[in-house]
């Protein structure tokens, strides 16, 4: 069959809701942005983990503690998750982390903004995760079965983890002074760029409108942020605090939440690695990878023996 036939079937499977398994034929460009975007997604879920992981070994009680351990925990096991759906399109984990660690593959611009309180936990699975949940329960129906059915999982883990997030702000918005002021403060560092992890606006989103035909994304950047920013708006009330937006405001006529103007130059900053935490963030994804070099090699060693055996018998 020629490619145009094959296109064609292609993507009459797309449009009518079939999932593409990895042995369906797909086009280059398809699987060029599927490995672009899970594993992008993997790499954030990684990197991810620094933020809170900082915070393990101050935790105010030990509940908090396990809480947190646990979470830190699911963001690897997504991570994996996700490799292992990128690794279903023909590229190999290997290749991915030369990526992220070559500065060469992006991780979610989020990441690269430090931990400064305890409150900050409570921001970041309340805002952080919340913002994830938004855009990854979509995820759930892409076209692609191997990340759809990753999602499924990840997505459930998700709501945990804003939920524990919500009660940690709830329990210092309940407290004293210091600690509404704590609350307060994290809230308003952690706000926009929980806007803007949905990404550019979409008159300047390059990939959505072929990432939209492909069913890849079954919304735009800016339609998950408008549904973002209405929920938040109304969850903010029950904490008894604000987000730092003077210009957030109940649009009668288009039943949204008007929000201020998004500060892209900052945005497009950390994306291209000047962020507050960006180097030390890949500094220790390397030095990680490094010091684990060693378990790999036990594992590829003992793995190999196994085989050998196997073989002999
Ligand atoms: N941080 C870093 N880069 C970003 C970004 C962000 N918040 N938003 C967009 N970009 C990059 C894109 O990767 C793309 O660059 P590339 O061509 O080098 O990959 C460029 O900006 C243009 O953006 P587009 O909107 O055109 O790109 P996409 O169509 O890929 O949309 C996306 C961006 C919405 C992030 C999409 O890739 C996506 O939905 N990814 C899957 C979800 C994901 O990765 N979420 C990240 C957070 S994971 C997380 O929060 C874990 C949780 O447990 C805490």
């Amino acid at each position: 069959m020629s490619v145009q036939e094959l296109e064609k079937i292609f993507q009459d499977r797309i449009d009518s809701e079939i999932r593409i398994e990895p042995r369906d034929w797909m086009p280059d460009a398809y699987r060029k942005t599927l490995i672009r975007q899970i594993s992008q997604h993997a790499h954030s879920e990684i990197v991810g983990m620094l933020p809170e992981a900082n915070w393990i070994t101050r935790a105010p009680s030990l509940r908090r503690k396990a809480t947190l351990i646990a979470k830190v925990q699911d963001e690897a096991g997504h991570g994996l998750y996700l490799y292992s759906a990128a690794e279903t399109l023909n590229i190999s984990r290997e290749e991915m982390i030369a990526q992220l660690h070559s500065g060469k593959a992006k991780y979610s611009s989020i990441f690269n903004y430090p931990t400064l309180t305890w409150a900050d936990m409570g921001a970041i699975g309340w805002l952080v995760d919340g913002a994830a949940i938004m855009n990854q329960v979509p995820l759930c129906r892409a076209s692609y079965g191997p990340y759809a059915r990753a999602m499924v999982r990840i997505c459930k883990e998700e709501s945990f983890h804003q939920r524990q997030g919500f009660e940690i702000l709830l329990t210092l918005s309940r407290g004293s002074a210091d600690q509404r002021r704590m609350c307060q403060d994290a809230i308003n560092r952690w706000w926009w760029p929980s806007v803007m992890m949905f990404g550019p606006n979409d008159e300047s989103s390059p990939h959505s409108a072929q990432s939209m035909a492909w069913k890849i994304k079954r919304f735009s950047n800016d339609e998950l942020r408008q549904r973002f920013v209405d929920i938040c708006a109304e969850q903010v009330k029950l904490l008894g605090m604000t987000l730092p937006d003077p210009e957030l405001s109940w649009n009668e006529e288009k039943q949204h939440y008007d929000f201020g103007a998004i500060d892209w130059d900052e945005f497009w900053n950390v994306v291209n690695g000047n962020g507050p935490c960006n180097k030390e963030r890949l500094a220790a994804r390397v030095q990680a990878h490094e010091d684990g070099a060693w378990v790999r090699e036990a594992a590829l060693a003992y793995a190999g023996k196994k085989r050998q055996e196997k073989d002999a018998a």
